[in-house]
């Protein structure tokens, strides 16, 4: 049985007096949450004061992108021994944010998945596809492709020490969630890919669903056999809605 993780992505919003007053509501009720591992990336100017604030307790964090190089010439990068000086356990590699937004290919994002590893960091690979693909009913080639380039770069074991997101790009952040059914497909399908190269990999490897969580919707989410868990965008801001999801963690 595969451990069920739920990790915040806030994404570029927080400010030190909002951060503190989230941590503290997390902090305050993480007791109610049975079973899930709880997460969250905050922006990384905000990582020292959120691994200060979450120091022994039994919630863990993460950055939300990392650079592909060694610490260098790098102007406004951050390297993957930065985020192991602060603790950071996670970091998110391929958010479609970064694919889009900061045009970062495939190929980018497995050399961040590499980086990360080799530094120890768990990378949280997100996957997905725009509206248009899925209309086109392209979304499992595009899944596909984007999961290759971290096999043919990194080997498909390295899939063990990594947690996949399946996040459809037009489920983020528009409140149109993927129905449990849809998501569930989508990560069986990520899963039967990993299992035609190695079995024991595929059973192990955490697949989170990511779009449009919230409490009301993430218990039947989770309780689907594929789904591990969430990558949770808007509803991570507020320490109950958050907190509400993470109780949902089977
Ligand atoms: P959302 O974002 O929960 O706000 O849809 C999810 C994500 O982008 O990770």
């Amino acid at each position: 049985m595969r451990q069920s993780l739920v990790v915040g992505n806030w994404k570029m919003n927080g400010s030190i007096q909002n951060n503190q007053s989230l941590i503290e509501g997390l902090k305050q009720n993480i007791a109610s949450v049975q079973r899930a591992e709880v997460a969250v990336c905050p922006p990384f100017v905000y990582l020292q004061q959120v691994s200060e604030l979450l120091k022994g307790t039994a919630i863990g964090w993460g950055g939300q992108n990392v650079s592909q190089q060694d610490p260098g010439a790098f102007t406004g990068e951050a390297a993957a021994s930065m985020l192991v000086d602060f603790s950071c356990k996670y970091v998110i590699v391929g958010h479609s944010e970064r694919r889009s937004l900061y045009g970062e290919s495939d190929e980018l994002v497995a050399e961040k998945f590499a980086k990360a590893q080799s530094a120890n960091l768990i990378p949280i690979l997100c996957v997905g596809e725009l509206l248009e693909e899925r209309e086109a009913g392209e979304m499992e080639k595009v899944v596909k492709r984007q999961l290759d380039a971290v096999i043919n770069l990194q080997g498909v074991a390295s899939l063990a020490k990594s947690v996949i997101a399946y996040e459809p790009v037009w489920a983020i952040g528009t409140g149109k969630t993927a129905t449990p059914q849809q998501a569930q497909d989508v990560h069986a399908f990520i899963r039967g890919r990993i299992a035609e190269q190695d079995g024991g990999v595929a059973e192990k490897v955490q697949i989170l669903y990511g779009g449009s969580v919230k409490g009301s919707n993430a218990a039947e989410l989770f309780s689907k056999p594929d789904i591990d868990g969430g990558l949770i965008g808007g509803a991570s801001l507020k320490a109950d809605d958050f907190l509400a999801i993470c109780q949902a963690g089977q």
